[in-house]
């Protein structure tokens, strides 16, 4: 049976005092979520108080990007084993808008993928379709591509210390959820892919979806037999609709 695990994505979101309000409202209703993990990925500079805030609770932390160098003239990079000295347990990794505004390459995404892990954090990697490869029906060859190039860095076995998070494009900060029954079977699609190659990696195998998950579709969503949690963006930034959908998971 997989843990489903709830990861708060903030985006370029936030402020010192909103994050703190944040954190405190997410801290005050953990006691009510028993069924799932919860984590949060802030900005980069708010990580070291994020932290701070979050020491000693079960609510874990992690970065929205990494460099796939480990130091040096880099300008304006951030390191996996620096994320890592601050406690970072996980990195999303070839998120969309990462993919799509800052042209990040399936390429590129790999070796972050093999940066991260080396460095000791669990890559949370982000697929998915945009709106104009599912109305062309290439949704799998699409995230076929994208899943191929992740088990092609390190092998299936390397998934064992990850997570997949399967994010059509067309249903990020639009409103438009994918349904339970075309979310699942993307789900299904990618476990088989890993299961090709690993069975067990692929079984117990955590794939999230993203893309619009509220409090409201979120049981429906997490119902299906191979969606293990959400990666959640604006939902995310407030305490109520979080814990809301980690109740959701119990
Ligand atoms: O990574 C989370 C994500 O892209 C979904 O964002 O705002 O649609 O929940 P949102």
């Amino acid at each position: 049976m997989r843990r489903a695990l709830i990861a708060g994505n903030w985006k370029m979101n936030g402020s010192r005092e909103a994050n703190r309000e944040l954190l405190d409202g997410i801290k005050a209703g953990i006691g009510e979520v028993s069924g799932s993990d919860l984590a949060v990925c802030p900005p980069f500079v708010y990580i070291p108080e994020v932290a701070e805030q979050l020491a000693g609770t079960p609510v874990k932390w992690g970065a929205q990007n990494v460099s796939h160098e480990s130091s040096g003239a880099f300008t304006g990079e951030v390191a996996p084993a620096m994320v890592r000295e601050f406690g970072c347990v996980y990195v999303i990794i070839g998120h969309s808008e990462r993919r799509t505004l800052y042209g990040e390459t399936d390429e590129e995404v790999a070796k972050k993928f093999v940066a991260a892990r080396a460095a000791g954090l669990t890559p949370i990697v982000c697929v998915g379709e945009t709106l104009e490869e599912r109305e062309q029906d290439v949704t799998e060859d699409v995230v076929g591509r994208q899943m191929d190039a992740v088990i092609a860095a390190e092998g299936a076995a390397a998934l064992a210390g990850a997570v997949i998070a399967y994010e059509p494009v067309w249903a990020i900060g639009t409103g438009r959820t994918a349904t339970p029954e075309q979310a699942q079977a993307v789900h299904a699609f990618i476990r088989q892919r890993v299961a090709a190659k690993d069975a067990n990696v692929a079984e117990g195998l955590q794939i999230l979806y993203g893309g619009s998950m509220k409090p409201e579709n979120a049981a429906e969503l997490m119902a299906k037999p191979d969606i293990d949690g959400g990666l959640i963006g604006g939902a995310s930034l407030k305490a109520d609709q979080f814990l809301a959908i980690a109740k959701a998971a119990n």
